[in-house]
């Protein structure tokens, strides 16, 4: 059996630059996150006002949300350059210098993956967010000494899906953290409606609702369907006619996509933990090799959707179905129909 990879997909080229044509290029072009985006008016006027580099920024939250839209937003808001990077992608010290002495003042230096710094390189970073420094080790053994180079004042902005794999030090330098969370159903529609302008592709405002209530909460995977669904009008649907509900129904049928936004993988997980395991509760392990994924797969992009939708339940001793997950697959629990009976020693 093949399975349709919606969530875990990886973004291969083609997505990349569907990405780059959708992609918001301002704040009030950005859907959703209400919170977020009002404190960063805030600190973007503040700066403004104050003819001064915006305070560095983290962004953290599950995949295809926003951060690196953000990150961009936040550099052309402020009328500055941005230099993409990412945790693994910057091997020495060196490499992380040259980077920051090119940039010029008030300019975006955007750090992807930033749990993923190597420590060496963490520390140079230290003193170029505190103090716009850089302490370079000239000479080797008994005769080094460290100068201190001063760089322009830049923001760094630095994207996680995993907050918890930062150190403290590292966290503790970001003046603001925002933590994106998955999209409502209005706001999905919302996008879904401008990505489909933007792509020209006629979306009925039930189309839409169809696509949006099945993205998993998430911008990316909401325009991914759109495309296939836009694919599956052009061989299906009548030539020219606007996309209808029913259609979309039928294209996201075709993936597997069922009406909560699970795809045949997460079914397959949730119905091997049924099946195999009672229910659970299962460790991570095990429940990544049966969906034959890694471990950081199931922890950053499938479980925390199964988690927020309320199907899978976090104990001490492991993952468990909910009643609702139960119910969702069309099984009936082992034991009485409820909720997961939290074992004698949990702690939730
Ligand atoms: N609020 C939004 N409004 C409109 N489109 C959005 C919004 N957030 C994200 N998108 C769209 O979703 C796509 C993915 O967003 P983005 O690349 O910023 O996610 P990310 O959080 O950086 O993901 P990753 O963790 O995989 O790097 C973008 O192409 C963008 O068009
Ligand atoms: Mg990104």
């Amino acid at each position: 059996m093949t399975i349709e990879r919606i969530a875990t997909g990886a973004v291969g080229e083609e997505e990349l630059a569907l990405e780059s044509t959708v992609r918001p290029r301002r704040l009030d072009e950005f859907a959703g996150q209400d919170r977020v985006k009002e404190n960063l008016a805030i600190l973007i006027d503040a700066a403004r006002h104050r003819e001064e580099p915006v305070d560095h920024v983290l962004l953290y939250g599950p995949p295809g949300l926003g951060k690196t839209t953000l990150a961009n937003i936040v550099a052309a808001e402020m009328g500055a350059q941005i230099r993409t990077t990412s945790g693994p992608a910057i091997e020495r010290a060196g490499d992380l210098a040259a980077v920051l002495t090119s940039l010029g003042k008030g300019d975006v230096l955007f750090i992807d993956e930033i749990h993923r710094l190597s420590h060496v390189v963490e520390e140079i970073l230290y003193p170029a967010m505190e103090d716009f420094a850089l302490d370079v080790v000239l000479g080797k053994g008994p005769g080094a000494r460290t100068v201190r180079l001063q760089i322009e004042q830049v923001t760094v902005i630095g994207a996680t899906t995993r907050v918890g794999s930062i150190t403290g030090p590292l966290r503790d330098r970001f003046g603001v953290t925002y933590r994106l969370d998955y999209y409502g159903q209005a706001d999905l529609e919302r996008i879904l409606r401008r990505s489909a302008d933007i792509l020209e592709i006629s979306l009925d405002q039930e189309a839409a609702a169809v696509v949006a209530r099945r993205s998993r909460g998430t911008p990316r995977i909401a325009n991914r369907l759109l495309k296939r669904v836009r694919d599956f009008a052009q061989v299906r649907g009548a030539a020219g006619a606007s996309v209808s509900a029913q259609l979309a129904s039928e294209a996201l049928d075709l993936l597997e996509i069922d009406d909560r936004g699970l795809d045949a993988l997460d079914r397959q997980l949730l119905r091997a933990m049924a099946e195999h395991h009672a229910g659970g509760p299962v460790g991570l392990q095990t429940m990544a090799a049966t969906i034959s994924e890694p471990v950081e797969t199931l922890e950053d992009v499938i479980e925390p959707y199964l988690m927020q939708t309320g199907l899978l339940a976090r104990t001490s001793r492991g993952r468990q179905l909910t009643a609702g997950a139960w119910e969702h697959l069309g099984l009936t629990p082992p034991q009485a129909a409820g909720s997961p009976q939290p074992g004698l020693f949990d702690q939730g």
